[in-house]
């Protein structure tokens, strides 16, 4: 599974990316905002960062200004994929910027249907925000699960990009769902890595090699 960071800070998605574990990055409008700094030039400091795919999102809602748009953020940097909303005018602009050989991805995916109708119109990822349907009292996991028996009934190429993720069980269960990337806020990338056994039994074992003088000699 790809591991992307939902973020709009560069500073932030550079710390994390020292890993080696980040494959991409995703922002959107309510995260450059938070970030408050110019939206192009966040993204070029982004993908100087980053190789792996970056989506930028449009503020058009129009195909004519998306594909415009597009095209703009497409200068940024080879990595850039476009994030179009999941509406008609999106869609049209989809296929028009793919047309073009260009990355889309499709964002505020709340049904496997509309997943089906992205995949046709060539995105490159789709992407369906499972906290936002928990939160409103529906399973976005099993809308991950029904987008991947489509995808897989019919062998689209779309890869699935879980986001709007709140939890790291969410990471965990998008992965058991099939999904091909997974975009995880900083704070829970941070938190996958970590589990208070794994702390404890390094403690342990650190005390009892310093109780018997264990060393590692140079040679
Ligand atoms: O980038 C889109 C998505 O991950 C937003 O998440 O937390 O605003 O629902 P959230």
């Amino acid at each position: 599974m790809k591991l992307f960071i939902d973020s709009a800070d560069p500073k932030e998605i550079a710390r994390l990316a020292e890993t080696g574990l980040v494959d991409g990055v995703t922002t959107n409008p309510t995260l450059a905002a938070k970030n408050g700094q110019d939206y192009v030039e966040t993204l070029e400091e982004i993908c100087r960062t980053i190789k792996g795919a970056v989506s930028a999102e449009v503020l058009a809602t129009e195909t004519a200004g998306m594909i415009s748009e597009g095209r703009r953020f497409a200068r940024i940097a080879k990595n850039i994929a476009i994030k179009v909303p999941m509406t008609w005018d999106g869609m049209k602009a989809c296929r028009a910027l793919r047309s073009e050989g260009l990355m889309v991805n499709v964002t505020l995916c709340f049904s496997a249907v509309q997943a089906m109708v992205a995949a046709k119109a060539g995105a490159t990822f789709i992407s369906p925000f499972i906290g936002r349907l928990d939160d409103a009292g529906q399973d976005g996991l099993t809308l991950i699960r029904e987008i991947r028996a489509i995808y897989d009934n019919f062998d689209f190429k779309t890869e699935i990009l879980a986001a709007s993720i709140r939890s790291v069980p969410h990471v965990r269960d998008s992965a058991i769902a099939g999904a091909d990337v997974a975009t995880i806020p900083p704070d829970i990338f941070q938190k996958m890595i970590s589990h208070p056994l794994t702390d404890k039994g390094l403690a342990a074992f650190l005390a009892d090699a310093k109780k018997a003088g264990v060393r590692i000699r140079d040679e």
